[in-house]
């Protein structure tokens, strides 16, 4: 496999009263043709990952650190390269469709407007190529002539795949794609895109805080808490040998994954971006805190090729399963 992005110790401040780092030091790769998997509590930076990726922060910036995609650096980018970028080389789903699609214009109008702003397509094969992607995403290629509201919410997601698709990208980031939609059609959606992945080979950065469904469709998985990586490996790596206290907690969480636990869960809730705990910020909620875990950030642990996590008790050596 081969990296198609490395993000390198990037760090994205917010404005405010404050300015607030909300995500700090990170560093991930995504390689060529794997849906990667991105999990962590609510408010961890997940949705501030994605913008940053796309270069679509609002109210803040990437305060530090590279975004390496195909050599070329995002974060130095201007907006002139930026805007090639965007759709026909990285795309961006996100959870709401509705919110996204524009409720004036027919699906097909904005499917071809999409196309048309990105290629010299002309419109009748613009049209042509519409109605190509949503039969690809498994929508009557009829309803190229409906209105974002006349269509189920299952539907405006695959539309929303579907233009993420025109332009062949070669990664599509996918921030909670499925979330506002019931496990039925949550199910389909997954197949779809785990199918069209396997298909054109693009790659897929693909977040939710429901580990369950990572599990089901990531070919690697990378946990982040409170605005930091802690830990990354294969799917095989983090279901059967979680090594982070945190991810382990994740795991517990959800009653799907370990069907013959109890479920635990983690006490506690994550801390304010304001003001960070210091050393591991998981120490708070850590059952196997020691005092080094308060003051002393983490390296990283390198267990195996793929499989790193960012705790204390690897650095000496201790295992706590
Ligand atoms: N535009 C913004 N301005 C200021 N702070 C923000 C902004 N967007 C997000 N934040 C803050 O940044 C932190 C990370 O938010 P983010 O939305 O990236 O988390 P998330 O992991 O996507 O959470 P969720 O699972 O709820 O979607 C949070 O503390 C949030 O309050
Ligand atoms: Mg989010």
């Amino acid at each position: 496999m081969s990296v198609l992005c490395e993000i390198c110790d990037l760090s994205v401040t917010y404005f405010g009263d404050v300015d607030v780092k909300v995500i700090e030091g990170l560093n991930m790769t995504i390689e060529e043709g794997e849906i990667l998997g991105l999990a962590g509590e609510s408010g961890c930076g997940k949705s501030t990952l994605a913008m940053a990726l796309t270069r679509l922060l609002e109210n803040g910036e990437i305060s530090g650190g590279r975004i390496l995609f195909q050599g070329q650096d995002l974060v130095r980018a201007s907006e002139e390269e930026l805007r090639k970028i965007r759709w026909s080389r990285i795309s961006l789903v996100t959870q709401s469709a509705m919110s996204s699609l524009n409720p004036v214009l027919t699906i097909g109008e904005q499917i071809v407007d999409a196309i048309q702003a990105h290629t010299n397509t002309k419109t009748r094969e613009a049209w042509k190529r519409a109605e190509e992607l949503l039969s690809i995403v498994e929508v009557d290629p009829g309803r190229v002539h409906s209105f974002p509201h006349e269509l189920s919410g299952g539907m405006r997601q695959r539309v929303m795949i579907a233009m993420a698709l025109a332009l062949q990208p070669d990664l599509i980031v996918m921030d909670e794609p499925t979330t506002a939609l019931d496990v039925v059609v949550q199910k389909q959606v997954i197949r779809k895109i785990k199918e069209l992945q396997a298909k054109f080979g693009f790659s897929v950065l693909f977040i939710t805080h429901d580990m369950s469904l990572l599990l089901s469709i990531a070919d690697r998985i990378a946990i982040m808490y409170a605005g930091r990586l802690v830990e990354i490996g294969t799917c095989q790596e983090i279901r059967t040998a979680p090594r982070h206290p945190y991810t382990r907690g994740l795991l517990n969480s959800f009653p799907s994954v370990f069907e013959r636990r109890e479920l635990t869960g983690i006490g506690g809730s994550p801390p304010s971006m304001l003001a960070p705990p210091n050393g591991c910020r998981f120490h708070e909620r850590c059952t196997l805190v020691t005092e080094r875990c308060r003051t002393e950030v983490p390296r990283v642990t390198n267990l195996s090729a793929t499989h790193a996590a960012h705790c204390h008790l690897l650095e000496e050596g201790v295992t706590s399963g």
